[in-house]
């Protein structure tokens, strides 16, 4: 190598802790992650998820218990996803002032006014049939588009009449936004942020997810309303009809898979960008450290960086009270 070239050492920048401190490019904060709670009827239940280790099904004392232990470790907010005691063709409870979510976010934000708390807001907790709608029958079984925006909008008052701070339509129904926006708009709530997840794929890594929102559809899948994982566009032009629509911030999902979307997303868009470190992520680091095959920590750490180098400015992640305690113990 010639003289010149040599005199470029980017490892002189790499020689101990110190200078890589100084030249790191990519910090994660407690404060960028979110905690997914899974909500259940009942008193005193932490009913373990079988296939995400460390997730529990909580009913809502414990759910404040799990709110208020993030809290004090600086994580940026919890997200709620509710297992009603009743399921029905509508998912009624989604929309019943005492509903699960309700319920959990009055005793969330009583106990916890500053905690940040969304609120997942689809269908598919909430229906006997699992999927993220009302369903037509018109030609063959598949989720009603329109109908389920009514109740979707409906919904979302019902969650920020109880207390939540954000809604986060996660059923990629065409115009949810827009329909959201405008019922929170009619009902006063005006200043209650929508975080469209607007590209969100057909994905194999929500698999763990379902056991433990027990939303897994009854028959068939979500292809008819949830991404191709091949389409690259087409997340832009879901995410610049959100933007069009109202949307406060955007979401790309799963993560990992998707980085290049999340990028893609960042460059072309203003808004505050989240991604979802989904249950199969989750699952697959869990079984790996199990056995010793990785380094939890270094692993979940390293990933974490990697969505915000690609551009998330939050990240919801099961690994939060985790990595929230490494981030700031060490
Ligand atoms: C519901 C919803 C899902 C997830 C978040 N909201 C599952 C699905 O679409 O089937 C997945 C989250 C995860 O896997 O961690 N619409
Ligand atoms: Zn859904």
């Amino acid at each position: 190598m010639s003289d010149t070239l040599m005199t470029q050492r980017p490892r002189r920048l790499r020689r101990n802790a110190a200078i890589r401190r100084l030249v790191r490019e990519t910090l994660v904060q407690p404060a960028d992650l979110v905690y997914p709670l899974f909500v259940v009827p009942g008193e005193n239940i932490r009913r373990p998820v079988p296939s995400m280790p460390g997730v529990m099904q909580l009913s809502i004392d414990q759910a404040v218990e799990v709110a208020r232990t993030s809290h004090e470790l600086g994580i940026g907010g919890i997200i709620l996803f509710g297992i009603p005691e009743v399921k029905d063709p509508t998912g009624t409870d989604a929309r019943n002032p005492s509903g699960i979510i309700q319920r959990a976010a009055r005793a969330i934000k009583g106990a916890l006014p500053n905690l940040y708390v969304m609120a997942d807001t689809c269908y598919c907790e909430y229906t006997d049939h699992g999927h993220c709608g009302i369903l037509t029958q018109e030609k063959g079984p598949d989720v009603d588009n329109d109908a389920t925006l009514d109740i979707l909008g409906q919904a979302a008052v019902s969650y920020a009449e109880a207390g939540v701070d954000m809604v986060a339509p996660s059923g990629m129904m065409d115009g949810m936004v827009a329909a959201i926006r405008r019922a929170l708009d009619q009902h006063g709530h005006s200043g209650i942020p929508i975080l469209s997840y607007a590209v969100k794929y057909a994905s194999a890594y929500y698999e763990p997810f379902r056991d433990a929102a027990d939303s897994a559809p009854a028959f068939g899948d979500r292809r008819t309303y949830q991404m191709d994982p091949a389409n690259r566009r087409e997340a832009l032009r879901e995410a610049t009809l959100d933007v069009a629509e109202g949307a406060d911030m955007l979401m790309v999902k799963p993560g990992l898979a998707y980085l290049d979307i999340l990028r893609t997303l960042r460059d072309r868009f203003e808004l505050p960008l989240a991604v979802y470190n989904v249950s199969g992520e989750y699952a697959m680091i869990k079984a790996a450290a199990a056995v010793g095959w990785i380094d939890e920590k270094r692993v979940v750490l390293e990933n974490l960086t990697a969505f915000k180098r690609a551009g998330a400015d939050l990240i919801l992640t099961y690994h939060a009270p985790d990595a929230a305690h490494w981030l700031q113990n060490g």
